[in-house]
């Protein structure tokens, strides 16, 4: 596995790999690698010729209060895991690399209106357009045949495949389940910050969600309802503290009052500075 932290070597590289007739994946990382991104590089390595996985906790999507400082970087643990699971090239570029005008002068976004202020976007407002700007930047630079995102992020999955749509960006976009701990907590870099009693609230998340599905399966289609049962559960959860719970729309993010015969339900939810994020797909 080779390990590329600049542009120019990264650019030689895919161009000596297209010419060879290679299918290449990306899989964007922001590091910390757990479970969830090996199954990002195992599914992109059993679908294309050459796997690269970007590692850069990108400073353009962390608002002025959140943790980009603190956030859990180990190069040497990611590159392990990432062998282990196949994967050909590291893209690990530093934040001047990939910014060399510095992050704060840039003056060009991506910038998608309408399905970014809502959900996460509602309490981290610039987030989307951090996530939209870096990852064409990565696209541009990898020129990928198919990019792989985790179904944990369901809204960023919503705002990637919109914006290669509305930008014609011919590259296909994999999205991948949501890889849970044996407790059912869904796997995030960020669990390293809870504390054994936040790590044990936090199953909440998941429960709730669960229980909603429950509901739907036995015929109530009321999001007022349905949201109602969420909150009794993770209200009754001291530790727990509700950003946002959200029935709606699995393309638009437009909340629902009434399912039909599909929904994304989606959940933030703080655990001291620690929030943490899940959904299901609700399909009848
Ligand atoms: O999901 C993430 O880790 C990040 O938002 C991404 C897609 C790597 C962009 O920085």
């Amino acid at each position: 596995m080779k390990i590329i932290s600049r542009v120019e070597e990264l650019r030689a590289l895919i161009h000596e790999l297209k010419l060879q007739g290679k299918s290449v994946g990306l899989v964007p990382t922001m590091g910390y690698l757990h479970e969830g991104h090996l199954s990002l590089i195992r599914e992109a390595k059993a679908q294309q010729d050459v796997v690269v996985a970007s590692i850069f906790v990108n400073p353009l999507q962390f608002g002025a209060n959140e943790d980009f400082a603190v956030y859990p970087r180990d190069l040497e643990r990611d590159s392990q895991l990432a062998a282990d699971a196949g994967l050909d090239i590291i893209f690990a570029p530093s934040v001047e690399e990939m910014y060399p005008q510095g992050f704060e002068n840039m003056i060009t976004f991506v910038d998608l209106i309408h399905i970014t202020d809502k959900l996460c976007g509602a309490a981290r407002p610039g987030h989307f357009r951090g996530v939209a700007t870096v990852v064409t930047k990565l696209f541009n630079l990898v020129c990928p045949d198919a990019a792989y995102f985790g179904q944990k992020d369901a809204q960023q999955v919503i705002v990637i495949k919109r914006m290669v749509v509305d930008l014609n960006m011919n590259i296909n976009i994999v999205t991948v389940p949501i890889v849970r701990e044996a407790d059912g907590l869904a796997m995030s870099s960020r669990n390293v910050y809870l504390s054994p009693e936040q790590r044990q609230a936090a199953l909440v998340l998941n429960q709730s969600l669960r229980k909603a599905a429950a509901l739907l399966d036995n015929g109530e289609r009321d999001c007022t309802k349905l949201k109602q049962a969420i909150e009794q559960m993770i209200g009754a959860e001291p530790l727990a503290d509700i950003e946002y719970i959200a029935i709606c729309d699995t393309s638009t993010l437009e909340n629902l009052a009434k399912i039909e015969n599909k929904a994304l339900i989606a959940l933030a939810v703080k655990f001291g500075n620690t929030r943490l994020i899940d959904n299901i797909i609700w399909e009848g």
